[in-house]
C-alpha cells in the first residue's frame, strides 16, 4: 500500500468532509448503518464517508448479515484480522488502519463505543493529528478489569468530537477534566463534548417498521407474544469463567421450570466455544434435555429486534440489548455487576445480577410482576445521527 509521507495538515478545510469510520464488532456494524443512512440521505453533497471493516467479527451471521439487511454500504476496505490475544488484534488493526489513513488522507476518523476495533483506530489516528470522533463517549463501568473500559477510557482522552448518549456519560467525562464549552474548530486538545441522544435508538425506530414487516422469525421458531425470555451473553466475565457460565444456564433452566416460559438465546459464537470447551459432558446433556431452552443462531437485526419486542423479559450482558430492552419497555435483567447504563436501572426497568443463580432468579421473578414504560425519554429523540453530521461539518 502506498504512504505518503508528508504530515497531515491541510486536509480539515476542503468544503466536502472525507470522513473514515472503522468498524469492527457486530454492535459497530449497526450503529455505522445510522450515521451512514443520515450521510446518505441529506449529508451527501457535504460529507464523504469511507468505511473500514477491521474483520474483527467475520462469521455470515456476525457481520455481513447486517450490511445486506441494514443496507449498509461494503466496507472499503476490510483488514480480516480475526481472532486473537487482544494485543495481536489490536497491533494488527493499529498498523492496517494507520496505512489506511495515509493513503485516504481523511479529515476525521469516526468510531462507535469501546472494542478493540475502537481503541486501534483512535489510536493510529490521533498519532498522527487525524481528528477522532468518538460515537458513544463517556460511559463508564469503573470496572478496569473489563478490556471495553480501557479501551473506551483511551479513546475518549484521544478524541476531539465526542458524543455522548446520556446525561451520566456527560458527568463522567467532567469528572476526567472534560470541558462543556465548545470550541472552534475542535482539536485533540480543545475536544468538544456534546450530549446528543444514542445513534442506536435512531436506529431501532428505524428498523422497528422494517422488522414488522419482514422478520418472520417469530412465525418461524412457532413463538407466542409475551411467552418467552429472551436472552443473550458473551462478557468475558460470563463466559471464560465455568462457575459463571453455568451459574447463568442453571438459572435460566431454573426460570424456565418456574414460569413456564420458553427461553430463546441466540447464541454469540465465543459462548457457544466456551459451553463447548468449559462445561461438563453431563451438564451439556441436560442442557440438550431442556426443550424450552433454545439455543438458536446469532439472530440478524431484524430477528432481533422482532424477538425483543415480542419477549416478555430480557435478560442479558450485552450493552446494546439492554438498552433495546428500554426502547421496547421490556424489563432487563443485566447479567453484570455494572453498568454503563445506569440510568435504566434507576428507572427501575432493569436489574444488575452478576452471573449470580440466585439474584438472577429473584431479579427475573420481580421483573416480570413490574409494569415497565420509556418514561424518562433517556436516550434521546432518535435524531443522533443528524445532530453528529451537522458538528462534524461545523467543528472540524
Ligand atoms: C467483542 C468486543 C465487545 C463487544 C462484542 C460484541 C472487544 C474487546 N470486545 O467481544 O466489547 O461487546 O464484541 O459482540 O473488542 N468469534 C467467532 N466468529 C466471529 C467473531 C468472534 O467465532 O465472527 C469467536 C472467536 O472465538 C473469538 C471470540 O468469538 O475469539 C471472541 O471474539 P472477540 O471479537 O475477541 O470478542 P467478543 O467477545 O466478540
Ligand atoms: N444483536 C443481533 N443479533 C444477536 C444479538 C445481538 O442483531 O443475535 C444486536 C442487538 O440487537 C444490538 C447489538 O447486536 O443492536 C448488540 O451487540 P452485542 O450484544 O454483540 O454487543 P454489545 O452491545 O454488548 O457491545
Amino acid at each position: 500500500m502506498a504512504i505518503l509521507a508528508s504530515p497531515m495538515k491541510g486536509f480539515y478545510n476542503m468544503s466536502k468532509k472525507k470522513i473514515l469510520t472503522v468498524i469492527g464488532a457486530r454492535p459497530q456494524i449497526i450503529k455505522a448503518a445510522a450515521l451512514s443512512r443520515a450521510i446518505r440521505s441529506h449529508y451527501a453533497s457535504t460529507i464523504e464517508e469511507v468505511l473500514v471493516h477491521t474483520g474483527q467479527h467475520y462469521d455470515e451471521n456476525m457481520s455481513a448479515v447486517f450490511f445486506e439487511e441494514l443496507g449498509i454500504p461494503l466496507p472499503d476496505y476490510n483488514l480480516a484480522v480475526g481472532s486473537g490475544t487482544h494485543g495481536h488484534m489490536t497491533a494488527a488493526m493499529l498498523s492496517g488502519i494507520e496505512d489506511i489513513l495515509y493513503k485516504e488522507q481523511p479529515a476525521a476518523v469516526v468510531i462507535y463505543g469501546d472494542t478493540n476495533s475502537t481503541i486501534a483506530a483512535a489510536l493510529a489516528a490521533a498519532k498522527i493529528h487525524i481528528p477522532v470522533v468518538h460515537i458513544e463517549a463517556g460511559l463508564r463501568s469503573f470496572n478496569k478489569a473489563m478490556p471495553e473500559e480501557i479501551n473506551r477510557i483511551s479513546a475518549d482522552h484521544m478524541s476531539t468530537l465526542l458524543f455522548v448518549p446520556t446525561k451520566a456519560g456527560i458527568n463522567n467525562l467532567t469528572n476526567e477534566g472534560f470541558q462543556l464549552e465548545q470550541h472552534l474548530p475542535a482539536s485533540i486538545d480543545a475536544p468538544n463534548v456534546y450530549h446528543c441522544g444514542d445513534i442506536m435508538y435512531d436506529n431501532s425506530l428505524y428498523y422497528a417498521k422494517l422488522s414488522n414487516e419482514k422478520s418472520t422469525i417469530i412465525e418461524q421458531l412457532g413463538l407466542q407474544p409475551n411467552a418467552f425470555i429472551l436472552c443473550t451473553v458473551h462478557r468475558d466475565s460470563n463466559t471464560d469463567n465455568p462457575k459463571a457460565l453455568q451459574g447463568i444456564l442453571e438459572a435460566l433452566q431454573q426460570l424456565i421450570v418456574q414460569t413456564n416460559l420458553e427461553v430463546i438465546l441466540p447464541i454469540h459464537p465465543r459462548t457457544k466455544n466456551k459451553i463447548e470447551s468449559l462445561l461438563s459432558a453431563d451438564f451439556q446433556q441436560k442442557m440438550a434435555g431442556q426443550k424450552k431452552l433454545r439455543m438458536i443462531a446469532p439472530a440478524g437485526f431484524l430477528d432481533m429486534i422482532a424477538l425483543e419486542q415480542n419477549a416478555k423479559m430480557i435478560i442479558t450482558d450485552s450493552g446494546g440489548v439492554q438498552k433495546e430492552a428500554y426502547f421496547f419497555a421490556k424489563p432487563c435483567v443485566i447479567l453484570r455487576e455494572q453498568t454503563e447504563w445506569i440510568e435504566v436501572v434507576a428507572a427501575g426497568a432493569a436489574i444488575l445480577t452478576g452471573p449470580n443463580k440466585e439474584k438472577i432468579i429473584s431479579a427475573a421473578t420481580h421483573l416480570l410482576g413490574q409494569k415497565i414504560t420509556t418514561d424518562p425519554a433517556i436516550f434521546g429523540d432518535g435524531n443522533a445521527a443528524a445532530f453528529i453530521c451537522e458538528k462534524i461539518i461545523s467543528d472540524l
